[in-house]
């Protein structure tokens, strides 16, 4: 291995790392840069170093690239780390979201988990709370960029030093001590936990698909640290979109600041600093500095047609009676400040506008349409659904609606009618690439494995129609090449993981929803 590596390498696998995965390694950490760039070069079976990172700068693949990151990331974590953010979890904020969100599961996210005592934790405390006759559900989402650490998190089995700073009733409550001294987690506590793999710095979250979206509290304790300014001011302001209102963001302590984040509301309990999201959606401009937010709620949302572009075609016009222009046009103010409100969070303006709207013009589908979105961002899945079949009554063939539903019925766990709910939108419009893509997704989950590659097979050659940089109809802006990517990416994100990926890395979690800046004519 020829180890000298030049600073002119350094320096653009520096850039490289920080765009691709948000990770810092200013001037001064370019020699451990240097070693994990090492590391991953001899796994890779490459000699040379210099032009290892060469190759990796003028075109990595996506296998290269998680390859790299298994060697870049710092995985220490261990169970009830930092336990005073679990124990206001317990006796603060879940009691507080048992009144504000009234029945609805309480979701949970665990970004950047590392091998699992994280988002384990949580599920102890929580069901600890069950057990003290807390009677909600919760989900737990627990996503990490390292596969390998995904791995290992899914298998469950701990060593010493991941109890390094844990109560003791933790250890004797919820482990079975197995041979050589491994202790395996509950498995009433396992299945609490989803794990998947996701790169807080793609353009693929939220989505109601993976279940990133309208969260209730995420936790993303010691991985800002590690991110440039940039990347971590992109992160906030994704994680601001995705937390439903009232929602908790949970940082380490090291982490606080108040620059970063100033969009949330400070929240003090004694020594530990938590920020929520404020009631109602931030009044911030579409396009502001602080965060990519306005294009990032668009991401959120499911894939309708929604734009101001007037000029684009779309199959499903505004409904309004012939020549009745005012009507129109107060119709159509009424939309664009929805739209406007939405894109900005004030889901509540949002629905206000909508309502007017549609008790002015009861069919009108992209009035439901997006108001199912506002709906469905702030976790409202059934009246969501509601909107949905009203859309849908009013035009069977718009095939954004039927996908729309179908990413409801998917996020209610109803994946039969969401299978048919797909197959509506591809055959009322058979190119519907979006349409095929999550077809697979669920036929992948469903371990219909023929089924799922059929359905890539079949985006795969729609896609083949595009260049790589157009635009995938309906989508947020995701490219077709981009998309390609994602069926043959090996982790977890198309017919390749189906074949070799670990069981929990099997289902997607890079399924877009659709790109609500179409049509409205
Ligand atoms: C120090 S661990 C933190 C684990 C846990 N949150 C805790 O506080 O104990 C940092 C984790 O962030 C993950 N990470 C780093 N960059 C990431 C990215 N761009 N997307 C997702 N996860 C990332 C790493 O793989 C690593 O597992």
């Amino acid at each position: 291995m020829t180890s000298k590596i030049s600073d002119t390498a350094l320096s653009q696998l520096s850039d490289l790392v920080a765009s691709k995965f948000g990770m810092h390694f200013p001037k001064k950490l370019w020699p451990d840069l240097e070693r994990r760039a090492h590391a991953a070069a001899q796994e890779q079976g490459q000699q040379n170093l210099n032009r290892y990172v060469q190759l990796l700068c003028s075109g990595a693949s996506p296998r290269e690239l998680e390859a790299l990151a298994t060697h870049l990331t710092v995985g220490e974590t261990y169970f009830f780390r930092e336990k005073r953010s679990l124990e206001i979890l317990k006796q603060h904020i879940v009691p507080e979201m048992a009144r504000v969100r009234a029945g609805r599961q309480l979701r949970i996210w665990s970004a950047g988990c590392a091998t699992g005592e994280e988002p384990y934790s949580i599920a102890i405390m929580l069901s600890r709370m069950t057990a003290e006759s807390m009677d909600r559900n919760a989900t737990i989402l627990a996503t990490d960029l390292n596969a390998v650490a995904l791995h290992r998190a899914s298998e469950g089995v701990f060593g010493d030093w991941s109890f390094r700073d844990t109560p003791q009733w933790v250890k004797n409550g919820y482990f079975e001590t197995t041979s050589g001294g491994l202790r395996t987690i509950a498995p009433a506590v396992k299945k609490m936990v989803t794990f998947a793999h996701l790169n807080l710095m793609d353009d693929v979250y939220p989505s109601l698909l993976n279940g990133a979206h309208a969260l209730d509290v995420i936790f993303c304790r010691n991985v800002l640290m590690y991110f440039t300014p940039e990347a971590m001011r992109k992160v906030v302001g994704r994680f601001h979109r995705l937390l439903a209102p009232e929602g908790w963001l949970i940082v380490s302590p090291t982490e606080t600041s108040c620059e970063l984040f100033s969009e949330f509301t400070t929240i003090s309990f004694g020594d530990v600093t938590l920020y929520q999201k404020p009631a109602v959606g931030p009044q911030v401009s579409v396009g502001s500095p602080a965060h990519d937010g306005a294009k990032f709620l668009i991401q959120a949302a499911p894939g309708i047609p929604v734009s101001d572009e007037s000029s684009t075609t779309s199959s499903w016009a505004h409904q309004e009676p012939p020549g009745n222009e005012s009507c129109l046009l107060s119709a159509r103010i009424l939309y664009d400040q929805a739209l406007a409100a939405y894109k900005q969070g004030r889901f509540h303006d949002a629905e206000q506008a909508l309502n007017t709207l549609i008790l002015q013009s009861p069919d009108d589908t992209p009035g439901f349409l997006l108001l199912a979105r506002v709906h469905a961002n702030q976790g409202r899945l059934a009246k969501a659904l509601t909107c949905c079949d009203t859309a849908i009554a009013a035009d069977k063939m718009a095939a954004c609606a039927h996908y729309l539903r179908a990413m409801i019925l998917q996020e209610q766990n109803a994946l039969p009618e969401a299978l048919l709910a797909l197959k509506q939108a591809v055959y009322v419009d058979p190119h519907f690439v979006l349409g095929h893509f999550t077809l697979g997704n669920i036929s992948l989950k469903q371990r219909k494995l023929k089924e799922s590659e059929k359905h890539f097979e079949n985006a795969l050659l729609l896609l083949a129609r595009y260049e790589p940089e157009d635009i995938v109809p309906e989508s947020e802006g995701l490219s077709a090449g981009s998309l390609r990517e994602m069926i043959a990416s090996p982790t977890g994100q198309g017919i390749a993981a189906n074949r070799t990926g670990p069981p929990h890395l099997r289902v997607r979690v890079s399924q877009r929803l659709g790109n609500p800046e179409l049509s409205r004519r």
